[in-house]
């Protein structure tokens, strides 16, 4: 039996979908995507893809005990995204136990497994943002999702499992096929239709004396290099631990704003709102990708900067609803 097929979890997801799209792009169409279709309309995102499988999230194991021989890599992005998902039981079962479950198949099938991490796991970014293994302890995530990963991280470290494994803590990241997430899709998504409906952008003012309105940094990453760095790390076996996934560079809401402005030809006009009270106390002024850990290991691509990222975004999918693989 030929060990050359590819599992995708979260394939009908924002970056699922553009991880089956690259691997399409470069020829690999023996893939079984899975994921959790639900109620809404995100099983759209696998309209256009090439795969030899589909299957719910609960048919994986059956699937994996039966043809588990012939997986060469998982790449496991299906999760519950939400930070704001207060069901910590649903959190721990679907994004930490079920993963301890790939994982295991993992190593049965001797399977190479890349997983989806999280920057939501340095909390407010008092620690850092470092992905030093001997750290891993002292971080605390804000939310049940940050822990629902941390969890993870945490017990492959603690079994002596990430000598074997790959994941990569995605800072925040945009681009196409991300339509779908309400609330949770990117502020360029959201910017793309303030701008086109009113003209301007609104951003959260400012309730620190150092950072001025709009002046707070983020590290935003384009999609389509978050999914290179994953499948590097399931083309590089000995690409193992926990790594950042990020630019590097921090950047500000009203960079991004600008960029999205540019990219749609349009004047800049920004207004900025009050923040509700509830966000204040959580709310992050600086996140940044640490990416020298994954420098000395290997990976050497480049990170599209915000302009041209969002600029590519704006023509090839924002402009064009239709487009697609
Ligand atoms: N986008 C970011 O900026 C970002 C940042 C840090 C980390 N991440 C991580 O990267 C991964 C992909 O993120 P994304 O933005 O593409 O999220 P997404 O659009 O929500 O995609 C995840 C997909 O996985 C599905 N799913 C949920 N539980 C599953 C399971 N156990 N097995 C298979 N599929 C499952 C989800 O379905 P439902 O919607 O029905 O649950 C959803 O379609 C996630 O693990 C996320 O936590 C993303």
């Amino acid at each position: 039996m030929e060990k050359d097929m590819v599992v995708v979890t979260g394939a009908a997801g924002f970056i699922g979908r553009n991880l089956v799209a690259e691997l399409n792009r470069r020829g690999v169409e023996r893939i079984v995507a899975v994921d959790a279709l639900g109620q809404d309309e995100h099983w759209k995102n696998l309209r256009g893809l090439r795969f030899a499988e589909y299957l719910q999230r609960d048919e994986l194991a059956d699937w994996l005990a039966e043809g588990g021989a012939c997986v060469k890599t998982i790449y496991h992005l299906g999760a519950c995204s939400a930070t704001t998902e207060t069901d910590a039981d649903y959190l721990y079962a679907n994004n930490y136990a079920y993963t301890q479950g790939i994982w295991k198949a993992c190593t049965e099938f001797g399977a190479r497994m890349v997983y989806a991490s999280s920057a939501a796991t340095y909390g407010d970014g008092a620690q850092g943002y470092r992905d030093d293994e001997s750290t891993l302890d002292t971080l605390r995530p804000l939310n049940m999702y940050g822990m629902s990963k941390h969890m993870f991280d945490l017990w492959a470290l603690r079994k002596g499992y990430l000598k074997d494994i790959c994941g990569l803590k995605f800072f925040n990241v945009y681009g196409p096929f991300e339509d779908y997430k309400g609330d949770m899709r990117s502020v360029i998504h959201k910017a793309y239709g303030q701008i086109q409906r009113t003209g301007k952008v609104r951003l959260f003012k400012s309730y620190r004396p150092d950072y001025g309105d709009g002046e707070q940094v983020r590290d935003f990453v384009y999609v389509k290099n978050a999914v290179d760095m994953m499948l590097y790390a399931g083309d590089h076996p000995d690409f193992n631990g926990i790594f950042n996934c990020g630019t590097g560079h921090a950047r500000s809401w009203n960079d991004l704003a600008k960029a999205v402005f540019a990219a749609m030809g349009r004047p800049v006009n920004i207004e900025y709102i009050e923040m509700p009270e509830s966000l204040r106390a959580k709310y992050q002024y600086f996140t940044e990708a640490d990416m020298s850990k994954a420098r000395a290991h290997g990976y050497a691509h480049e990170f599209a900067s915000l302009e041209d990222g969002v600029a590519d975004y704006v023509k090839t999918h924002l402009a064009t609803p239709l487009a697609e693989v």
